[in-house]
């Protein structure tokens, strides 16, 4: 069902870019069309293991140099794009220079900088705060090259021309209807004593994630079906700076040992299988039977402990159709017909950006095989 829809969003695009074609337009017009051919010749910065990229070949020739700046690989998602950008782009016919920022925002700067200085066409990025890129990506639009954002939005400047991602608002919403689906199946009858965790702060798509999942726990907590028993329901209070699964676990820590001395807990909202695993083990540790916790990415291990029983779900986002819609929307560009129709826009404080939606989709133990039907790695992990 849910390769269907992915496939159903990529063929809507491909349509778009095909209906597009011979509009002209773009930045980059006079670029030939990429070809397969040049594919054979080309190595990424990555996997050469270069800090600095050596200076591009004669673009001309093939594709041209594409850059993708990754905010780290710390889940299992980023390390699936450092790779499936590499072979896609590859694929292609275009040189890509691939790099990830460890978190660190100079560093990020300093990345597209010489990217920009490689003559790069387009940079691919998932920033590792949103906010903080203003300036090197007005540059890279000075210079005349195409910047998409990947997986997060890139807020408060104008040098961006699409943004690539899963619904971020809907993912939130994914997380909290498990969320309760979970409660109702193995908790019995309500009230539910729950607690809630957020993301990074930096990143855009946290406080969206949570915005989504308020606006269906919200009037539940209102009408006391759930008791968030230590009181935290801010953002603030419940995000985890840097995605850092330790910092969650020390939370969840002190969660347990200020509030749940003499109750069980029923349920945690978690924004992705890291948090989710720390949370559930901070659980086990303190001798609570192990609550009900949503995730997100369909990480290999969040799979198995959803498969286990140990998790009760996580959101699938495939890397691998993201990448793809962002390869698409490059051909599209550096072919010279510009970005793909699309009726959906967020404003990023500046500008409205097009935005390029995929659907997630939740991940139960009921659902998995279903939803991992086309993941052949995915599906070895549900061993009866
Ligand atoms: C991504 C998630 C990921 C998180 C931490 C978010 O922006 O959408 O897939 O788990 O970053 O890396």
């Amino acid at each position: 069902m849910k390769s269907k829809k992915v496939l159903s969003v990529l063929m809507t695009a491909v349509l778009a870019v095909s209906m597009l074609a011979g509009c002209g337009g773009g930045r980059g017009t006079g670029d030939a069309a990429p070809t397969a051919d040049t594919a054979a010749t080309v190595e990424t910065a990555a996997a050469a293991g270069a800090e600095n990229p050596a200076p591009a070949q004669d673009s001309s020739a093939g594709g041209g140099v594409v850059g993708v700046a990754l905010p780290w690989l710390g889940t299992q998602n980023w390390a699936e794009a450092e790779v499936m950008f590499k072979e896609q782009l590859e694929a292609a016919g275009y040189e890509a220079i691939i790099q990830a920022a460890d978190q660190k925002v100079p560093q990020q700067q300093q990345q597209i900088e010489s990217m920009i200085e490689n003559g790069a066409k387009v940079i691919v990025v998932g920033p590792v705060d949103g906010s903080q890129l203003g300036s090197v990506l007005e540059k890279a639009k000075d210079a005349g090259v195409y910047v998409i954002g990947y997986d997060r939005l890139l807020e408060n400047t104008t040098g961006v021309d699409g943004i690539v991602q899963f619904g971020s608002i809907q993912t939130g919403e994914l997380q909290a209807q498990a969320l309760l689906q979970g409660l109702k199946e193995l908790k019995g009858d309500a009230p539910y004593n729950i607690e809630l965790f957020g993301g990074g702060p930096a990143d855009p798509n946290a406080p969206n994630f949570f915005t989504g999942a308020m606006s269906v726990l919200q009037p539940l907590i209102d009408d006391g079906t759930l008791v968030v028993v230590s009181g935290q329901t801010d953002f603030t209070q419940c995000a985890t700076v840097d995605w850092d699964n330790s910092k969650a676990q020390s939370r969840m820590d002190a969660l347990l040992a200020g509030n749940y001395s003499d109750i069980e807990i029923d349920g945690v909202l978690s924004p992705n299988d890291g948090i989710a695993r720390a949370i559930i083990t901070s659980c086990e540790n303190s001798g609570q039977p192990i609550p009900v916790v949503s995730g997100l990415d369909a990480e290999n291990e969040s799979v198995e402990w959803v498969w286990s029983g140990r998790q009760y779900s996580t959101v699938a986002k495939p890397t691998n159709a993201l990448v793809a819609e962002t390869v698409s929307i490059i051909d599209s560009l550096l072919a010279g017909n510009g970005m793909p129709e699309t009726d959906v826009t967020a404003n990023n404080g500046v500008i409205d950006v097009p935005v390029y939606e995929l659907p997630p989709v939740v991940v139960t133990k009921e659902n998995a095989k279903e939803v991992f039907a086309d993941d052949p790695d995915r599906m070895a992990l549900l061993k009866d």
